[in-house]
């Protein structure tokens, strides 16, 4: 099982949901890959946000990604694409060369748990320190449900 996670600029969000992932996946040692990527590539070969990699430090995370635009590839290399809000979905399928790629594409927010009462995860780019932090909440909870659905899913 190979995800990628997606958000606009791939140093914020999706490297975040990257990071907080490969955590789970390694104390469960479970058979999952996964990697990140951004749907513009301005900010590409960057390490991620000094605010994020903060925020990630506090909470007992490590960034290390650099920032890479999505590629054609991808949609054939992974099984689930995840998007971090819905500009970043549509994006998505507009880039999706296939009937088969399309149908990889999710939304994050399908992850959250019910408690959650907002339907993204927002963009905390131009936000204050509150924000990274929110985020971080917010990927926590779906990164853990998502990773109990597959687990589930290849017993
Ligand atoms: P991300 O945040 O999509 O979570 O990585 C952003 C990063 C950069 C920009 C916007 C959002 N930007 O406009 O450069």
């Amino acid at each position: 099982m190979k995800i990628l996670f997606v958000c606009l600029g791939n140093i914020c969000r999706s490297p975040m949901a990257e990071c907080i992932c490969r955590k789970i996946i390694a104390e469960r040692q479970l058979d999952i890959e996964v990697d990140s990527a951004g749907i513009i590539g301005y900010h590409q070969g960057e390490q991620s946000d000094r605010r994020m990699r903060q925020a990630a430090f506090e909470r007992g995370y490590h960034l290390s990604h650099a920032s890479r635009p999505v590629k054609y590839s991808d949609f054939e290399n992974f099984d689930l694409i995840i998007g971090m809000d819905d500009s970043n979905i549509d994006a998505l399928r507009e880039k999706a060369p296939t009937s088969d790629a399309l149908q990889k594409i999710k939304p994050m927010a399908s992850f959250f748990s019910t408690t959650i009462e907002i339907d993204h995860v927002p963009d905390p780019y131009y936000g204050g320190t509150q924000g990274f932090n929110y985020v971080i909440d917010l990927l926590e909870d779906a990164c853990e449900n998502l990773v109990n659905q597959l687990s589930i899913s290849s017993i």
